[in-house]
């Protein structure tokens, strides 16, 4: 399984970039470890309907289709769509549906309880956030807002206003994470945030990333 575009004609990928708003490294297929995938397994029951976001080769969608009830793996990249179904063949699991389309516009089917993203250099967390917690979702399972290990979200959980916290560790809806203080509470897990100064435009860049 070919994971980069090297093997294709430059302009072709620049092209499908702009098309679709990705920068290169977030369109990039890049397989995470086990130990990142059996974190993802062992948060779903056989009750969940599970969206992934960036699907890559269906290696961790096709485990997820074995426990739970419903998969849609959404990968916007068609190469590795159809060189991953190619594989699987006809051993396609009915309860798996591949959707090839970009997951910032795909509507996300209603009654999805978990999503999956992991894309460590995701560029719309926010996007993805706010549209799964808008169908009612309620876990979000991902890498991407502190880009190590796995966070599950609980997307149904109140949210402190940013402009209240006075110490400590964030992390916000919008993605973005970091410290507010003098650093006196190091040791503190983190406080679920709204409104913090990246979510404005004219706040972008204006927090400390972890
Ligand atoms: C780091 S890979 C992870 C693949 C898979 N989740 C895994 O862990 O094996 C991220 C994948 O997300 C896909 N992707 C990025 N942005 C996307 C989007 N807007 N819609 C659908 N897929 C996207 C990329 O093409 C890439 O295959």
């Amino acid at each position: 399984m070919k994971v980069g575009w090297g093997d294709e004609r430059t302009d072709f990928v620049s092209s499908y970039l702009a098309r679709h708003d990705l920068d290169e490294w977030e369109a990039r297929f890049s397989p995470y470890d086990e130990e990142l995938y059996c974190a993802v397994l062992d948060r779903v029951t056989s009750a969940d309907i599970v969206i992934e976001i960036g699907a890559g080769d269906l290696r961790l969608a096709l485990r997820l289709a074995q426990h739970v009830q419903r998969v849609y793996a959404v990968e916007v990249n068609p190469l590795l769509v159809a060189r991953a179904l190619e594989e699987i063949g006809l051993s396609l699991p009915r309860n798996l549906a591949v959707i090839c389309a970009n997951a910032l516009d795909f509507p996300i089917p209603a009654g999805v309880t978990v999503g999956v993203l992991l894309m460590r250099h995701c560029r719309h967390f926010g996007h993805y956030f706010d549209r799964l917690q808008a169908v009612g979702c309620r876990w979000l399972l991902t890498n991407a807002r502190w880009k190590y290990g796995l966070e599950a979200i609980d997307l149904k959980a109140p949210r402190t206003p940013f402009a209240e916290l006075t110490e400590g560790w964030y992390a916000c809806r919008c993605g973005a994470v970091g410290y507010v203080g003098m650093g006196s509470c190091p040791d503190l897990g983190p406080v679920e945030v709204e409104d913090c100064p990246a979510c404005r435009p004219e706040g972008a860049g204006d927090w400390t990333a972890a």
